[in-house]
């Protein structure tokens, strides 16, 4: 080949390989990291760009330059000359897209292997999954149980995953990470904050009608914050009364309307005119909640599915618990 050609092939390289480059640049693709396993994540995301952007900018050149270099000349009928291939040019675009895959695999195993470990002394949390609320215990907090997931900066916290019923996944977006909790399997996974702030647990795996609402706070404290927060939840939270409690704790907002509770699910059925629901359903109004909330299947409101609601907040929650959230919605504490 001529040299002329190779310039040209190069420039027309340079020239994709900008207009990717803006492309890869410009736009915000990954949200912005908040954890040291995201981190990770986001360098082996740009190592494989960087090769692909190499790589299509030298496949375009070639293809918009023999395009052009090698087109028909008018009124040129001949068939065009044998080519037997080139073998050099063969073992080159064999062996050089072979090392580059190797590489991002050998990075990616590397990279993979670091998240897994959660170093010497991580915190722990176990995170229970079921339709449609996280919930999250502390084991190294008295066992505290909590619907919201506090985590300490620069500490790492090693996620144990479960889940009641079906499958569900945990993803906060800027940790980077996904991991399905699945019945009866013992999942985790490692998370190491490098930003204080709030963020939001996505499920991401459709678990039934609820999916969509099925999140959870995340904050990120530093140090003392933490032992702020997990003091305050440990006196009970924010809740007032043990009905409220009970009503947070169940996770209950997260599929009914109830403004006492200031909860705007749209899941279930709203719970403020629970009295009118009783006399339709033609039950005193106590035994009415009560049985919805022990054996939701009993009695469905018009409008509403069967099977939605969990059929375990008669084991979940005590029977001092029940007894004051029927007291907290009926509106007799
Ligand atoms: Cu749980 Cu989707």
């Amino acid at each position: 080949m001529r040299r002329g050609s190779i310039v040209r092939i190069l420039g027309l390289a340079a020239v994709f390989a900008a207009i990717q480059a803006v492309v890869a640049l410009v736009f915000k693709w990954l949200p912005t990291s908040a954890s040291r396993q995201m981190d990770r994540i986001t360098f082996v995301y740009w190592f494989a760009t960087v090769i692909c952007i190499g790589i299509f900018a030298i496949v375009m050149a070639v293809i918009v330059y023999s395009v052009w270099h090698f087109r028909v000349q008018p009124g040129d009928e001949t068939d065009g000359p044998p080519i037997h291939g080139h073998t050099g040019l063969e073992i080159g675009w064999t062996v050089v897209p072979a090392l580059l895959v190797i590489a991002i695999g050998v990075v990616s195993a590397i990279v993979l292997s670091q998240n897994g470990r959660a170093g010497t002394n991580p915190d722990h949390v176990t995170v229970t999954g079921q339709q449609f609320e996280w919930s999250f215990q502390y084991p190294d907090q008295k066992n505290l149980k909590t619907h919201e997931l506090a985590l300490r900066l620069d500490h790492a916290t090693r996620l144990d995953l479960e889940s009641l019923d079906v499958i569900h996944s945990f993803w906060v977006p800027e940790f980077g990470q996904k991991q399905d909790a699945v019945p009866g399997i013992h999942t985790h996974i490692i998370v190491t904050p490098t930003r204080t702030g709030d963020f939001t647990l996505i499920c991401t795996e459709l678990c039934g009608l609820g999916h969509a609402t099925m999140r959870a706070a995340v904050h990120v404290f530093d140090d003392a914050d933490y032992a702020a927060w997990i003091k305050k939840q440990q006196a009970g939270g924010s809740t007032g009364s043990p009905g409220a409690a009970a009503f947070a704790s169940g996770g209950c907002g997260g599929c009914h309307t109830f403004k006492p509770a200031n909860s705007s699910g749209q899941i279930g059925p709203g719970l403020d005119n629970l009295a009118a629901d009783a006399k339709k359903a033609g039950q005193p109004l106590d035994a009415y909640v009560k049985q919805s909330i022990v054996d939701p299947n009993a009695y469905i409101v018009p409008g509403f599915q069967k099977g939605v609601m969990p059929t375990t907040f008669g084991q979940s929650l005590s029977g001092q618990q029940i007894d004051a959230l029927v007291k907290y919605l009926t509106g007799t504490t």
